[in-house]
């Protein structure tokens, strides 16, 4: 029995740290994983996380520009813990720096263990930063130091 679907519903003594869950925050993106998204080892692919993190950071980044944005720079991403098949994954962002030209934005990144289990756990995080840019490219200064809510 070497299915990946298989082995994470036989992980259920994996520590559970739901009460660090930022459960006050509304994550910026929340995903279930699918089995289109899995690697060869059946796990969840690290693009389709970092996918989703550059999103995530976006969506922050516009809170204080309505304009193009372009990632300019990711740090150091470690996957903590890997993610499964049918784990809600949700994106927490918080800002973290606001320059001339860019937003720094820090990407927390959980997951809900078989969408509707109890036990959450962080897989990885980044911080990531996005820079205003204009219709030629290049940067330009951001509209706002102050966010806006984009609901
Ligand atoms: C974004 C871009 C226009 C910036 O050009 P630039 O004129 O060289 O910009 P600078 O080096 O002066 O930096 C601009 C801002 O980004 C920040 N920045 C640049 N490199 C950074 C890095 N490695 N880490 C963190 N911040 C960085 C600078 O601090 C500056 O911020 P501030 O104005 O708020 O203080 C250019 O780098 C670019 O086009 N990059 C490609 C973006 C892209 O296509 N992203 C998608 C990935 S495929």
């Amino acid at each position: 029995m070497n299915s990946p679907i298989q082995s994470h519903t036989s992980r259920s003594d994996e520590e559970d740290f739901s009460a660090e869950y930022p459960r006050h925050k509304h994550p910026a993106i929340r995903v279930v994983m699918m089995p289109r998204d899995t690697n060869a080892l059946g796990t969840i692919f690290g693009g389709v996380i970092l996918s989703e993190i550059d999103l995530a950071a976006a969506i922050e980044a516009h809170r204080y520009h309505s304009g193009r944005i372009a990632t300019v720079a990711m740090d150091t991403i470690e996957f903590k813990r890997p993610v499964f098949v049918g784990d809600l994954v949700s994106f927490f962002t918080e800002t973290t720096r606001v320059g001339t030209t860019s937003v720094t934005v820090k990407v927390s990144v959980w997951a809900q263990r078989r969408f509707g289990s109890h036990v959450r756990v962080p897989v990885t995080e980044a911080s990531v930063t996005m820079v205003a840019v204009g219709e030629d490219g290049q940067k330009m200064p951001l509209e706002r130091r102050e966010p806006v809510d984009i609901d």
